[in-house]
């Protein structure tokens, strides 16, 4: 095992009516001012906006309302979150939504306490942010990314076209409630659940000893993913299936399966950078692309493909273990393609070159890319 120090920050209270029954005791806790932060409106349409306003008008906190943090957020969006908390006097930022909004107001918080640029001092300088952000709450309503459980946000810088990883407030409480879930559209459920299944792979094809227990655990969190999204196939309002899926979320996310060992994450540097450019959704721009690049470094780690294979899919070989999770791709109805992912611009040849040379190569995987092997995975999605 690589060496490590593990903390993990955020309270969970998970289950039906945690809400309800939480909340009002968290709240005592922190001042009166509460930025109420989600996103286009998915929580006025299912009740979940009505519940968290009566239990905070019900605590005496004044509310204002941060709203339309869109999907893939923008560092103009957190400008905005950040000058209504300052100008509000914010003493609790209180994010109800997907990873979205959860990531938005995770920087929101750093943001607000200074006058620094935080895109410029810590993408460019490499520096973390020296002043205590607001305090941070997540209210979880669409799980996969498991956001809510550190401190790390993806944020899209429009100007320079990067969309990327930044460390700020990791949320102090998270609610999650697998109800709030239930209004999710279909796709949305699956590709998350995807987006869980891509982070403890993720983490595995990373660098570790052999016989390093995170990889067990990472197992177990896959085989326990592709079960419930199996189930979902079969009735996707299964409490159960979902309750599971959001705890895999969180643990995927919590640093529990990186604890002495290095990720690797180039799926992710890649999707990034897709939806920096195309606006994609997040799990379904892994889930094109995670089968083309595993066909790329399958042969640079062969036990460890053979061995996820086995677990996870059961089948036998490296090389069937990509093609078991290709197949269980194309069994969600996830996309496939590139040209399914509803992107806001024409994906070409000439595009793709851009993404492709903008994305940042990590060395910790089975094998570094170049760039013209990112082109290459992208030109074989297409
Ligand atoms: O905006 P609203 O109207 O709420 O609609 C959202 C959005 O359209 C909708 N939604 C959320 N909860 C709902 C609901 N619709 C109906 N009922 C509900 N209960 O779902 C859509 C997607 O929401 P979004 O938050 O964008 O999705 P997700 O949770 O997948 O988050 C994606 C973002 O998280 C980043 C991604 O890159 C992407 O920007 N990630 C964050 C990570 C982290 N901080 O640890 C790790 C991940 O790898 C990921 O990169
Ligand atoms: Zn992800």
């Amino acid at each position: 095992m690589e060496n490590f120090v593990y903390e993990y920050p955020a309270k969970v209270y998970f289950g039906k009516g945690a809400a309800a029954a939480h909340l009002p005791g968290i709240l005592a806790a922190y001042g009166p001012n509460v930025l109420l932060a989600y996103g286009g409106g998915s929580i006025k349409k299912n009740g979940v906006y009505e519940e968290i306003t009566g239990i905070l008008n019900a605590a005496g906190k004044q509310i204002t309302e941060f709203t339309e943090i869109m999907s893939n957020p923008t560092w103009a969006k957190v400008q905005e979150g950040a000058r209504l908390a300052r100008e509000n006097r914010i003493d609790l930022v209180l994010a109800v939504g997907g990873g979205s909004v959860v990531d938005c107001c995770k920087i929101v918080c750093a943001q607000a306490v200074t006058d620094e640029n935080l895109w410029e001092v810590e993408r460019v300088q490499h520096k973390a942010p020296s002043k205590a952000p607001i305090p941070l709450g997540a209210v979880v309503t669409a799980s996969g990314t498991g956001a809510e459980m550190n401190g790390g946000a993806v944020i899209t810088n429009e100007d320079s076209k990067i969309k990327g990883g930044m460390f700020a407030a990791a949320p102090r409480f998270a609610i999650l409630d697998p109800e709030y879930t239930m209004s999710l559209p279909r796709m949305q459920v699956l590709s998350g659940a995807f987006d869980t299944l891509s982070h403890a792979m993720e983490t595995y094809f990373g660098r570790s000893d052999r016989d390093n227990v995170s990889d067990e655990v990472a197992l177990a969190i896959m085989h326990s993913t592709v079960v419930n999204m199996r189930t979902l196939l079969k009735d996707i309002n299964d409490y159960t299936a979902r309750s599971n899926l959001m705890w895999t979320s969180a643990m995927a996310e919590n640093g529990i399966l990186k604890v002495g060992r290095v990720t690797d994450f180039e799926c992710h540097q890649m999707e990034h950078q897709l939806g920096a450019y195309t606006d994609c959704n997040h799990g379904q721009g892994l889930a094109v692309l995670h089968p083309a690049y595993y066909r790329h470094i399958v042969k640079d780690a062969p036990e460890k493909f053979a061995r996820l294979g086995r677990a996870v899919f059961e089948v036998e070989g490296a090389e069937a273990a990509v093609d078991a999770l290709a197949g269980f791709i194309k069994e969600c109805g996830l996309p496939t393609k590139l040209t399914e992912l509803h992107s806001k611009v024409e994906i070409t040849p000439e595009l793709l070159r851009q993404v492709a040379d903008s994305v940042n190569l990590l060395p910790n995987g089975p094998r570094q890319l170049t760039h013209d092997e990112v082109y290459e995975i992208f030109m074989e999605c297409m």
